[in-house]
């Protein structure tokens, strides 16, 4: 029997419905401006051991929720586990970002690409999922997640990070079908993944799309929105006798909102770039909003940090359905008293704008 959810406010705000307080989690809140996660990662030998080994996934995913009063755990792992069980050969060398040994480039590339069995090859996500539920034992709500398909697609076509998406925009003015097709394999796999994610525990989803922001906004809406909109259509929305909320970010998709909101999700993402007020206004109320403190802003003193987390909650105003998180991921760099001072002033200064 898993245990009874003892704080659900993340939950509640995703679906817009009242919260005492605003909720908040930190994108990539295990990682490596923990001291503690340094060393599980030095104990497993490599990022990509960590990510596959369920025992320590979990120990990592619960450090932040020792340390800081957060609403949510995010699942340790990465959105590139996908293209990793399609067989490209994913490395991370350390300082330098993923790398892929065979670059997806040709339509025979594309014909070998499979759709896995997230019980097969992805069983170490899976478990990782199932440990964490147990462990949690009902503290807060487990976030499950996977890249955008465009995201991962940019990965998996560049062989890497990429500045200026040489390869896959090649693609998409050259070869538009074949992308398609692409686009089409990532997302069952990404389906597939999601939903195998759910039935082992996740309560909640996140589909992160750090590349969207790359597109022209018709291309924006043809080679990336439009397979998240799939994910949304196709994603189990109900598990335990909840509703698992589904939550998408753009980076850089600010202008994107009310298009974002369309597709029927429950929440988005927003990055620092667009102001709480105006996306507010952007999609009516439509769907909850989860952003956006600057994570450079992380490393102001925290008098600063303060005075930044109550502009972003004022941005946002009074009344439900904002989480309270960073606009992108935390820096390795930023001091962990400095995350805390974020995390204490959301508690003690959310309370007014809700009741
Ligand atoms: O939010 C969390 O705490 C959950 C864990 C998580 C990781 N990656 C762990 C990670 C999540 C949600 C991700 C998603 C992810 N991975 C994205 C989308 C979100 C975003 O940040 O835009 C992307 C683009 C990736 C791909 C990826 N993984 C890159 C480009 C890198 C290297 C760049 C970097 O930050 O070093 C990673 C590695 C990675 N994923 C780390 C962590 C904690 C750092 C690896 C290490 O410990 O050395």
């Amino acid at each position: 029997m898993t245990a009874p959810l003892q704080n659900d406010l993340f939950l509640r705000a995703l679906l817009r419905q009242p919260t005492p307080r605003t909720p908040l989690w930190m994108m990539r809140q295990a990682g490596r401006y923990l001291p503690e996660y340094r060393a599980t990662r030095a104990k497993a030998g490599s990022f990509l051991k960590l990510c596959m080994n369920p025992e320590l996934a979990c120990e990592v995913t619960l450090q932040p929720l020792d340390r800081y009063r957060l609403d949510a755990a995010i699942l340790f792992s990465d959105i590139l586990t996908v293209p990793h069980a399609m067989n490209v050969g994913l490395e991370f060398e350390a300082g330098e970002g993923p790398k892929i040994a065979r670059p997806v480039r040709t339509a025979a590339d594309i014909d070998k690409l499979p759709v896995p069995d997230p019980e097969g090859e992805l069983r170490y996500v899976m478990d990782a999922v199932r440990l964490i539920r147990r462990e949690l034992r009902g503290r807060v709500p487990l976030i499950g997640f996977a890249g955008s398909p465009w995201t991962v697609g940019t990965y998996m076509v560049e062989g890497g990070g990429s500045k200026n998406f040489q390869h896959i925009k090649g693609m998409l003015y050259g070869a538009p079908r074949e992308l398609h097709r692409l686009l089409d394999v990532i997302t069952r796999a990404t389906l597939a993944y999601l939903n195998a994610q759910v039935a082992a525990g996740a309560q909640a989803v996140m589909v992160f799309d750090t590349w969207g922001g790359a597109l022209t906004p018709a291309d924006y809406r043809e080679f990336s929105l439009r397979y998240m909109k799939r994910i949304v259509d196709g994603v189990t929305r109900e598990s335990e006798g909840r509703r698992v909320p589904v939550i998408l970010f753009t980076k850089g998709g600010g202008q994107w909102l009310a298009d974002m909101a369309d597709t029927g999700c429950d929440a988005l993402g927003v990055d620092w770039t667009t102001d709480l007020a105006d996306a507010r206004r952007a999609v009516q109320d439509r769907v909850a909003l989860q952003g956006n403190l600057d994570p450079s802003a992380l490393y102001a003193p925290p008098a600063e940090i303060r005075a930044q987390v109550a502009r972003v909650l004022e941005s946002y105003g009074k009344g439900h359905g904002h989480v309270f998180n960073l606009g992108h991921g935390i820096h390795p760099d930023v001091p962990p008293e400095h995350a805390l001072a974020m995390v204490e002033a959301v508690h003690e200064l959310s309370p007014q704008y809700h009741g």
